[in-house]
C-alpha cells in the first residue's frame, strides 16, 4: 500500500496495513477457492474455522481460563451496557462514573433498575478517575461496573479493581495490554479502536453468572445461550469477524500482550514528555498522572486559534483525526495497538516544532 497517514482518529480507528492487506485479500477470494469469506454460510466450514481460530486466539492471548467463555455480540459497546443489566440487574448495582463512557452506562442501567454511582468526577469534567479510597461500595451488589479506559477523557485505571463482581467496559484499551480477565466477572468492548471493524462486539462472560441470568425477550442478548451456540443464534458479522482474526494473528507476531504494553508505553511517552516538556505550552487534561491514558492522549493548547492551526498544520503533515472530543476541546491523540512508533515520534516531533514557532 503506497500511501498510509497516522490516523490519530479515537474509533473506528486505524488498523495494521498488513491485516488490512490479508483481511482485501481473503475478501476476493479465501484461500484460493473462488468466493470471498464475506460470501459464505457462517455455518459452512470455512467460516467455521475462522470462528474457533478467532476464540482460541483471543483465548490464548488474553490467558482465558475454563471458568469464562469468549462471545461475539453485535450493537457496539452501547448495546452491551444495556443488555448487562438486562440480564443481571436484580437487586442493586454500583457504578464507577469516570467519564463520558461510564456515565452512559450507568443511565442506560438506571432504566433498568436500581445503581448506585459509588463516586463521579463529573464536577472536574472527569480530569481523573475517582481514586479507590473515595468509593463508595455497596455491599452485596449484582456488580461492579467500571470502564478501565475513558476514551474521551484520556485516563485509565492502572490496574483494575478487585471485587467479586466485576463488568469491564474495556473497549478502548481491549489487548493493549494483559488483563486479569479470569478474576472479572464479564468484560466486554467494542471492537473499533484495537479489534477491528465497528459493530462487533467481543464479550468474556464468568460461566457461573449464566443461572443468574433473567429471562430475556431475546435469545440474542442471554450471553448463555450465545456462547452455547457459538455466538450464531443468528447470522454473526462475518467479515468483522475475520479481520478480528487476522488483528490477533498479529497480535502474536508481536509477541502477544506483555509486548504490545511496552510498545504502548513507550509510543504514549513520546508524547506525554513532549506535553510535559513544553513549559506549559501544552497542558495535559488529566489531573492524576498515573491515570494518563496509554491510548488516548489528550492535551490543550493555550487557545481554540492555536489548537485549530495545529490540527490543520498536523493534517498537512499526514497526521489526521487529532481533534479533542468537544466536551474536552483541546487535542486527543488515540494510539492504539496499531499505531506504530513512527506516528508518536512523528507527532512529538511535530509537537515540539509547533510550540517552539508559535510560544
Ligand atoms: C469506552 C467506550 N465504551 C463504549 C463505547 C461505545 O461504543 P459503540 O459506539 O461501539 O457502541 C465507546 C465508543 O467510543 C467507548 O470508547
Amino acid at each position: 500500500m503506497s500511501h498510509r497517514i497516522f490516523n490519530f482518529s479515537a474509533g473506528p480507528a486505524m488498523l495494521p496495513t498488513e491485516v488490512l492487506e490479508k483481511s482485501a485479500a481473503a475478501l476476493l477470494d479465501f484461500q484460493g477457492k473462488g468466493f470471498g469469506i464475506a460470501e459464505v454460510s457462517h455455518r459452512g466450514k470455512e467460516f467455521e474455522g475462522v470462528l474457533d481460530e478467532a476464540i482460541a486466539k483471543a483465548r490464548s492471548l488474553l490467558g482465558i481460563a475454563d471458568t469464562h467463555d469468549v462471545v461475539f455480540l453485535q450493537g457496539g459497546a452501547t448495546a452491551l451496557f444495556s443488555i448487562i443489566p438486562m440480564n443481571y440487574l436484580h437487586t442493586s448495582a454500583d457504578y464507577l462514573v469516570s467519564g463520558e463512557w461510564s456515565k452512559k452506562a450507568f443511565a442506560a442501567a438506571k432504566d433498568l433498575g436500581k445503581v448506585n454511582a459509588v463516586a463521579s468526577s463529573e464536577s472536574t469534567n472527569f480530569d481523573h478517575s475517582p481514586p479507590a479510597n473515595e468509593w463508595k461500595l455497596t455491599d452485596g451488589v449484582d456488580y461492579f461496573h467500571v470502564c478501565s479506559n475513558e476514551t474521551v477523557h484520556g485516563h485509565r485505571l492502572p490496574t483494575w479493581p478487585k471485587h467479586p463482581n466485576l463488568v469491564v467496559d474495556v473497549s478502548s484499551e481491549f489487548m493493549s495490554r494483559p488483563h486479569p480477565v479470569n478474576e472479572c466477572a464479564l468484560v466486554y468492548g467494542g471492537a473499533q479502536k484495537n479489534l477491528g471493524p465497528s459493530g462487533l462486539v467481543l464479550a468474556i462472560v464468568r460461566k457461573d453468572l449464566y443461572p443468574k441470568q433473567k429471562k430475556l425477550p431475546s435469545k440474542l442478548w442471554s450471553f448463555k445461550d450465545l456462547a452455547e451456540n457459538k455466538s450464531m443464534i443468528n447470522t454473526p458479522p462475518t467479515f468483522s469477524i475475520y479481520i478480528l482474526l487476522e488483528v490477533f494473528r498479529w497480535l502474536e507476531a508481536k509477541g502477544g500482550l506483555a509486548a504490545m504494553e511496552k510498545i504502548n508505553a513507550t509510543k504514549a511517552g513520546l508524547i506525554y514528555d513532549a506535553v510535559d516538556g513544553s513549559n506549559g505550552f501544552y497542558k495535559g487534561t488529566v489531573s492524576i498522572k498515573e491515570q494518563r491514558s496509554h491510548m488516548n492522549v489528550t492535551y490543550r493548547l493555550p487557545s481554540e486559534e492555536l489548537t485549530d492551526e495545529f490540527v490543520k498544520t498536523a493534517a498537512k503533515q499526514n497526521m489526521i483525526g487529532l481533534k479533542g472530543y468537544r466536551t474536552v476541546g483541546g487535542i486527543r491523540a488515540s494510539i492504539y495497538n496499531a499505531m506504530p512508533v513512527e506516528g508518536c515520534k512523528a507527532l512529538a516531533e511535530f509537537m515540539k516544532d509547533f510550540a517552539s514557532k508559535k510560544s
